[in-house]
């Protein structure tokens, strides 16, 4: 098995000019590149006319990835749909949320319901199965590109309606937990259901909640109508979609669940376009973040992940769009690898001519080969991913656990209320995320469809939207002698939002041992302190008042009415015990908080000491025992780490001093045996 090395290819844009695909391929060879991904955009030539195929192209790039070793990644048309087919079926286009369907144009533009767009998937799928399902290099189907958006029209809204008879059952109950009498929004017919718009109905929060987990499951159903029309002639190979991350903050991708869109791929892939050299934070704290979403990627399934798309370079649609400077091609693609990637694959192989993506990075730009350095350093990388064939399958062992839930990012998205401005959850699960990656310590990043058995710590911020349960995995897990850590605005509201009675779900202060009695917040320049021994550290955003029943306090509230109360409380619950952090603080408090929890509960660290944190020490571990270490420094300077003894340079098979020098954005691969 072979870590994969290639990208989305889109020959069809070069029928005019066959020579340079051969060319193309020529090239792939030099760069080590072993797979393509073809054929998600091409159905105006797969298929120019209603029922007329046209495969001759498609046929040729299978032999020549053939004759040159690659395998390919076959990806079905539905991202982006024919003028034909549109002109002839207008009701494939969407219908957006103020009720207008959209015109041809873009991609991503379609219906998921459209009985018409569904039967015109299903025949082309199933061509392209029948005649490529059994093609030796074909490695694996890639259904239609990145599924996102949502679509209004009236086949929508009968299925939402359906969703929500199959979900509640009765009006009633529909009303009961929606809490429509506010407002006097009490449905008396199942016909007035509609989906959130801001022409009509936005402000049911419960609504709101459950037209996104309507679009995540008609996504779903539509990703298993694709699939079920390759199966008859393509049953046996693996079958996936690539995800994404909101591309602004590269944070999880927000429109659709992927905790449950996950169980139905058998492959996570996702598409990771950090904006390195940016003007607004260190590599460092990018590299952070990447860390992040890659651990939750890989622990939605807890198995190694592909990297479906990356820039080799740069991309098209940042602000600016900034060429990753020399030898930052290597370590950004290893620490995806770090993160339990079995791939670096690119976005895109060759540079379109002409439209919106003629200026996106590829490993064959507008500039040859001989004279680019892209390609140069693609190629390097290659060879380089060559080495580390045995890390394929490899997985990463990880004693701590930070949670995160697409429904709890959704509600606290809605809430109106406490501070808004100040709300950040996604800048919180990274403040919490950061003393572990600074000090070199494995994350899985896990849902609620997770096991949490096996982890010594779990930590859940900001939990506001809490089910009892998740509350019940919680209460098993510290009972058998885990350590969970909260923070505030958490066990606030139900599945459909509704606040539980006295303010937090009763079980949840059981846990934690206090009763949470209000929620204060402050404007951005107030603060208040949190006083732990001798130290003083800055309170900001968000204070809970709370009493402690069973509790005893840890750091307490330095000024306002809750002076002297507690701010930071511990519990003991069964064999475990369970942390309260009752207020936002900086950095400060949480490197020394979790500092202290990973010496109480000896929680291991990949590397011992390093000059700076901005070194990354991450490993993967293979089912023969072979430890992959990946020092990563993500600072300009030279920097030293200290790692175990006998561990050996993958590159120079040389064994290397404990004390490891790692030049500015270098990346240096040590294995060892346990
Ligand atoms: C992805 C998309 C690709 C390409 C790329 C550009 O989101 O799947 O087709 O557009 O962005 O960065």
């Amino acid at each position: 098995m072979k870590l994969l090395h290639g990208g989305d290819y889109f020959p069809e844009q070069w029928q005019t000019q066959p020579e340079t695909i051969k060319e193309d391929f020529a090239y792939f060879k030099q760069a080590n590149i072993n797979t393509v991904t073809v054929g998600m955009f091409a159905w105006s030539i797969l298929e120019p006319e209603e029922d007329h195929f046209n495969f001759a192209w498609l046929d040729q790039v299978f032999d020549l990835a053939e004759e040159n070793g690659i395998k390919v990644i076959l990806g079905t048309p539905s991202g982006a749909r024919p003028n034909w087919l549109a002109s002839k079926y207008p009701d494939v286009l969407r219908v957006n949320s103020r009720l207008e369907r959209n015109l041809f144009g873009g991609r991503h533009n379609h219906c998921f319901t459209s009985v018409n767009y569904r039967e015109r998937v299903r025949i082309v799928n199933e061509k392209l199965a029948e005649r490529y399902g059994q093609r030796e290099s074909l490695l694996m189907w890639h259904l239609s590109n990145e599924y996102s958006g949502e679509c209004h029209c009236e086949q929508c809204q009968s299925a939402f309606r359906h969703w929500m008879q199959e979900k509640y059952g009765t009006l009633d109950a529909v009303n009961q937990a929606y809490w429509n009498t506010f407002w006097s929004h009490t449905y008396t017919d199942w016909q007035q259901i509609h989906s959130p718009t801001e022409v009509g109905e936005m402000a049911v929060h419960a609504l709101n909640l459950d037209w996104r987990r309507f679009v995540t499951d008609q996504t779903i159903d539509f990703y298993l109508h694709e699939k079920a029309a390759l199966q008859r002639y393509s049953d046996d190979v693996l079958v996936t979609t690539n995800f994404m991350a909101d591309t602004e903050h590269l944070i999880p991708f927000q429109a659709l669940d992927y905790s449950k869109f996950s169980q139905v791929v058998d492959v996570v892939t996702w598409d990771c376009y950090p904006a390195w050299h940016n003007d607004w934070e260190s590599e460092a704290n990018l590299a952070l973040k990447v860390g992040f979403i890659n651990d939750l990627y890989r622990s939605l399934k807890e198995q190694p992940f592909l990297i479906m798309e990356s820039s080799p370079s740069f991309v098209n649609w940042h602000d600016v769009n900034r060429p990753k400077r020399p030898g930052m091609h290597q370590l950004a693609s290893m620490q995806l690898l770090a993160h339990g990637s079995d791939s670096v694959l690119y976005f895109q192989m060759r540079a379109s001519k002409g439209s919106s993506e003629k200026f996106h990075g590829s490993v064959i730009g507008h500039v040859p080969p001989e004279r680019n350095r892209v390609y140069q350093e693609v190629a390097t990388l290659g060879q380089r991913m060559a080495e580390l064939d045995g890390l394929v399958g490899s997985m990463k062992q990880s004693e701590v656990a930070i949670y995160y839930d697409w429904e709890n990012d959704w509600a606290l998205q809605d809430i109106q209320g406490f501070s808004k401005t100040g709300m950040h959850y996604h800048r919180t699960l990274h403040d919490h995320y950061r003393p572990f990656w600074q000090q070199d310590v494995n994350v899985d990043v896990i849902t609620k469809n997770n096991a949490f058995e096996g982890y010594k710590l779990l930590i859940m911020p900001m939990v506001y939207l809490h089910s009892e349960d998740l509350l019940e995995k919680i209460q098993t897990f510290v009972k058998s002698g885990g350590t969970v850590v909260y923070t505030y605005l958490s066990g606030m509201a139900n599945e459909t939002d509704l606040v539980y009675e006295g303010g937090t779900l009763a079980g949840l202060q059981d846990l934690l041992g206090v009763i949470i009695n209000e929620t204060d917040v402050y404007y951005p320049s107030q603060t208040n302190q949190l006083l732990l021994g001798d130290a003083t550290y800055q309170v900001h955003d968000y204070a809970i008042v709370f009493e402690r029943t069973s509790a005893e306090a840890m750091a307490y509230y330095g000024s306002d009415f809750y002076q002297g109360e507690a701010a930071v409380s511990v519990n003991h619950y069964g064999d475990g015990q369970a942390y309260y952090i009752g207020a936002r603080t900086g950095d400060d408090f949480l490197a020394t908080f979790y500092t202290d929890l990973l010496e109480q509960l000896n929680i291991s660290s990949n590397s011992s000491t390093k000059t700076s944190q901005d070194v990354s020490v991450q490993t993967r571990e293979a089912i023969d025992g072979t430890v992959y270490y990946f020092a990563m420094n993500f600072s300009n300077q030279l920097q030293s780490v200290e790692l175990s003894p006998n561990l050996v340079d993958v590159s120079t098979g040389q064994e290397v001093e404990t004390s490891l020098d790692l030049q500015a954005f270098e990346v240096k691969v040590l294995i060892s045996k346990t």
